[in-house]
């Protein structure tokens, strides 16, 4: 199983509709590819996890990276993990208000994650809300 998580900005505040729409497309493609994941928007930022084949990851990232509603993508991680992490997800989301941290959101989710695989994305969540 491969995994990659990055980060981007939004090109400008999205509203629920336009999220529903980049899910709705999420969802339909993943389904397709085996790929799962999260994506987590806060007010300034995108932090998604994706896993599945490396070929499909890796496809699917690269499209993404080409979608003009964001900017300034930047990979995080890439590489081999154990298992599938979100079994259950074609993409888990959640926004996150100005009052909550985006650390608060990961760790709802990744409640029955590897505790290796949980600990990174608590600490790229941690380090964003850290940069404010
Ligand atoms: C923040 C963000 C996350 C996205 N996540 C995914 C994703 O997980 N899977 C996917 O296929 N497309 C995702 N997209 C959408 C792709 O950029 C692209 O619009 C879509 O894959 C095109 O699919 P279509 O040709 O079926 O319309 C995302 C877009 C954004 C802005």
């Amino acid at each position: 199983m491969y995994r990659l998580v990055y980060i981007s900005t939004p090109k400008r505040a999205l509203g629920s509709d336009e999220l529903l729409t980049i899910l709705a497309a999420a969802t339909k493609n993943n389904r397709r590819n085996e790929i799962t994941g999260i994506l987590i928007q806060d007010h300034k930022r995108f932090l998604q996890y994706l896993e599945g084949s490396e070929d499909k990851v890796e496809e699917t990232f690269a499209r993404i990276s080409a979608d003009p509603r964001h900017f300034a993508i930047s990979r995080l991680k890439s590489g081999s993990i154990e298992r599938r992490q979100f079994p259950g997800w074609s993409m888990a989301s959640k926004t996150v208000d100005q009052c909550n941290s985006l650390r608060d959101a990961v760790s709802e989710l990744v409640k029955d994650c590897d505790r290796d695989v949980a600990a990174e994305l608590l600490s790229f969540a941690e380090a964003r809300d850290r940069a404010g």
